[in-house]
């Protein structure tokens, strides 16, 4: 049983916050009951749980003056769990460079069993500790390799989805780094999927069929993985419109497609299980095929800005309906962490507001832009109402931000009816969030008036949730479970 504060996103927009309130959560991981600590007794008979097998959380009665909560546990659509090494690492480089300088080099390096051990452990280890209870993982081309990820997901208890890179095209990536043919990559990747699939049978972690991306592929491989993914029932992830150097090498790799989403779609990639990281410069006709197909888009901002990819559309995918989670994409993201990528979305999504930023939507036939902020001043005061508004609609809020790291993401992935939220039903995946007592220190300091002045109303949890995101760490992330089990504890207190 759980008690104290319990805070999840039950809508785009609306976020839910339970004070004094207990979860109970059953062998199987599962959430039995939600209940007002009040009724706690009542509910406990209703249920029949036998008092000697019941353990608590927090132990004992939380005297601590601390601001603590328990929080959905994070999704992250869109990490490559070997890169975990390079994270932070980039230079000046754009995609393509990036690529060949920093990225093939140390996936080729995983190879080796015991080096892909080591840096698949740690990345398993602190994505955890950041609060991430599910990942949608790449590994390398090796089979071998990518065996290892997913048994390290299964031993330290992350909920996965695990990817071997398919990437057969030799005109586009190294020798050293790449699928012998088209048949070589479709083999590879259905041993490695049925490998993951078998030995699993708790379903925690499930393989992902994994096309790297468009320039990696040739025409037959991508055929050939997306009718692995129907054989098998499981989901795809790729890349997609990441930088306009990459969509413009696509066009000419590819010329018999009209768009880069079209070419996926021909190949049988698009549909409710695949996840799309990216999608930076897609025109209108792709983001409706996106829509109509059911695929999602893993929006991944702090590698966008890293590599200076470009301005993922966030707010216009949501208002066509297109399911959108948050990626840390580690390593072309800086950070392992969702809250980042929570903070980065909001970020990017103000910082598209900004004159002069071209942004939006394309058409495939000519370059309009659908949704640009045609301001040309930077002054608030002379904007008309209707550009203010424009500009206001495009910025991501803390909650929506949060809502896109946790029930968002799920949605990504297929487990909306599993994670992503606090319901009776959903599986304990979850963290337990200490602010600290400082937080509210604004309002102790300012104490409420100086003078005839009112200097600061109080810290609500509004302001408190935007000091997480703003100002949040993995030292705020004092327990996280998934499936019901404790997978990182930093309390150290025990019933
Ligand atoms: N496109 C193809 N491969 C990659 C990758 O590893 N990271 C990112 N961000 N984009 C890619
Ligand atoms: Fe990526």
């Amino acid at each position: 049983i759980y008690t104290g504060t319990f805070i999840h996103c039950t809508d785009l927009s609306k976020t839910e916050i339970l004070t004094n309130t207990s979860i109970g959560v059953d062998e199987h991981g599962k959430i039995a009951f939600i209940t007002p600590v009040d009724t706690l007794s009542g509910t406990l008979k209703s249920h029949s749980w036998d008092p000697a097998e019941i353990r608590h959380f927090p132990p004992a009665p939380n005297s601590s003056k601390n601001i603590s909560f328990f929080f959905p546990g994070f999704l992250d659509t869109h990490i490559h769990a070997s890169q975990h090494p390079n994270a932070g690492i980039f230079g000046k480089s754009t995609l393509l460079s990036w690529l060949e300088t920093y990225t093939f080099p140390l996936e080729y390096s995983l190879s080796d069993p015991r080096t892909a051990e080591a840096a698949y452990s740690t990345c398993i280890h602190t994505t955890l500790a950041h609060g991430t209870t599910t990942a949608a993982y790449y590994a390398t081309i090796s089979v071998e390799s990518t065996d290892i990820l997913a048994r390290l997901c299964r031993e330290l208890g992350q909920r996965a989805f695990v990817g071997r890179c398919a990437m057969d095209n030799a005109d586009f990536q190294p020798s050293y780094y790449c699928d012998a043919d088209a048949d070589t990559a479709i083999k590879a990747s259905r041993e490695s999927a049925e490998s993951i699939l078998a030995a699993d049978p708790t379903g925690l972690v499930k393989p992902i069929i994994t096309p790297r991306f468009a320039l990696s592929c040739t025409e037959e491989s991508l055929k050939g993985l997306a009718s692995i993914a129907a054989d098998l029932k499981i989901p795809i992830q790729t890349h997609i419109s990441e930088n306009l150097d990459e969509v413009a090498l696509v066009a000419r790799t590819f010329p018999g497609y009209s768009s880069y989403a079209h070419l996926y779609h021909n190949c049988g990639l698009l549909g409710p299980n695949t996840v799309l990281a990216h999608a930076c410069h897609l025109s209108q006709e792709e983001v409706s095929l996106i829509h109509t197909t059911g695929s999602s888009i893993s929006h991944c901002p702090a590698s966008n800005t890293s590599l200076g990819s470009g301005l993922c559309p966030v707010r216009e995918l949501l208002d066509q309906g297109v399911k959108v989670g948050l990626g840390t994409d580690v390593s072309g993201g800086y950070s392992p962490s969702i809250l980042v990528a929570a903070r980065e979305a909001g970020a990017v999504s103000r910082l598209r507001t900004a004159p002069g930023v071209e942004t939006g939507i394309h058409s495939l036939s000519g370059k309009s832009l659908i949704t640009t902020i045609a301001t040309t001043t930077d002054n608030e005061s002379s904007a008309t109402t209707s550009e203010k508004q424009a500009r206001d609609k495009l910025k991501l809020t803390v909650e929506e931000t949060l809502y896109l790291a946790t029930r968002g993401g799920a949605q990504c992935l297929g487990l909306e009816a599993c994670v992503g939220g606090f319901e009776v039903g959903k599986e304990w995946d979850a963290q337990f969030i200490d602010l600290g007592a400082e937080i509210d220190a604004g309002y102790v300091l300012g104490g409420g008036s100086v003078g005839n002045v009112q200097v600061w109303k109080g810290m609500e949890w509004e302001e408190r949730l935007a000091k997480w995101v703003y100002q949040g760490d993995e030292r705020n992330v004092k327990a996280v479970w998934v499936r019901g089990r404790m997978v990182v504890d930093k309390v150290a207190v025990r019933a």
